[in-house]
């Protein structure tokens, strides 16, 4: 049996661990011909494929990115892409595909698979906004990053009495803003699920310096917006997929804190740090686990299913109910955090 692999969307640290396990399980174990796809699916409509063994997979629990490259190549907007990756799949004798990625990855894998392709999904991206799984591997590191940002913001706020506001990623959910936030002690967090006043946000600085902390961090999601405004972007230009490039919020907060509270302030966007470098151990493992999963519903022909987390346990669950509705944080969660406002 010959199956292939393709990492799609943005990259997430623990690609390449997945890409591992199901390398080794699907050669060691089954006997599998395994091939990489380049560049998502572009590769796969383009031709563009390389071997995989096992030496290509050494060293790759550690490494961040994705071997195979990755692009957000949307087949249903190019002309004949999908009678395209049919036509390949058949003339390079590829049995079975690994689609390893987030929503927009693994919905072309879902439409395809009505139209019988046989693809198994492993969930991949920072965001963690899949739903039917509790984590999805990247999301752990891109965490960790951001906390280790946040850590080394309180020195320098507190030295120079200001706040400092920090943009994190997520798109259009706060799952990395709120537990970035709760790990590194923010004292206000902003996400999408919950549209801000930011006469809200002065009146925690304000609670703070009336018992003497003058400085404050406030934690903001890329997509998070005033409840009487818009999402700012960084461009309106949008992806094969629909989305704009989210960015810019931070500022946006930062100008009005500054305006209205007559303290400096100061803006950090931590972008593309938060999916860059190894990933954690946690990521590794998930990553790992997702990646035997998948493999094995290859084995047992499961076409349609992605890997999922729940509780502690790999399960699987169909690729249509994981893209169908986005993750957004749990208001249970977002309640603690607001134990330590102000
Ligand atoms: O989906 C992962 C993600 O990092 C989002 O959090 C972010 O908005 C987007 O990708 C950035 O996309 P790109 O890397 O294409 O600029």
């Amino acid at each position: 049996m010959k199956v292939a692999i393709l990492t799609g969307g943005g990259d997430a640290p623990g690609t390449n661990a997945a890409i591992r396990a199901v390398v080794r399980k699907g050669i060691d174990r089954y006997g599998y011909e395994m091939i990489g796809i380049k560049d998502g699916w572009r590769g796969l409509i383009d031709e563009d494929v390389m071997p995989l063994n096992l030496n290509s997979i050494s060293g790759l629990a550690a490494k961040g990115g994705t071997i195979l490259g990755t692009t957000r190549t949307n087949p249903f907007k190019l002309e004949g892409g999908p009678q395209k990756i049919f036509k390949n799949m058949k003339k390079l004798g590829i049995d079975a595909l690994v689609a390893i990625g987030g929503d927009d990855t693994l919905s072309v894998a879902q439409k395809l698979h009505e139209m019988g392709l046989p693809v198994v999904g492993v969930p991949k991206t920072i965001d963690n906004d899949l739903a039917c799984t509790d984590y999805t591997f990247g999301f752990n590191t891109a965490v960790s990053i951001a906390t280790e940002a946040l850590d080394r913001l309180h020195t320098t706020a507190e030295s120079h009495h200001r706040v400092m506001v920090v943009e994190v990623m997520g798109r259009h959910a706060g799952w990395i803003a709120l537990e970035a936030g709760i790990a590194g002690g923010a004292d206000y967090i902003l996400i999408p699920e919950k549209p801000f006043d930011i006469e809200e946000i002065c009146k925690y600085i304000r609670k703070r310096q009336a018992r003497g902390r003058n400085f404050s961090i406030v934690v903001v999601a890329e997509g998070a917006k005033p409840a009487k405004g818009e999402e700012v972007v960084y461009s309106s230009d949008v992806d094969e997929f629909g989305h704009v490039r989210l960015g810019g919020i931070g500022y946006f907060l930062g100008k009005e804190i500054e305006k209205r509270m007559k303290i400096e302030t100061r803006v950090i966007m931590l972008g593309h740090l938060q999916r860059g470098g190894p990933p954690t151990a946690f990521d590794r493992i998930l990553a790992t686990r997702f990646g035997i999963a998948a493999i094995d519903l290859v084995k047992d022909g499961k076409f349609g299913f992605m890997a999922a987390l729940k509780g502690n346990e790999i399960v699987s669950v169909p690729i249509k109910d994981a893209v169908c509705r986005l993750k957004t944080v749990d208001p249970k969660l977002y309640e603690i955090a607001s134990t330590f406002f102000g």
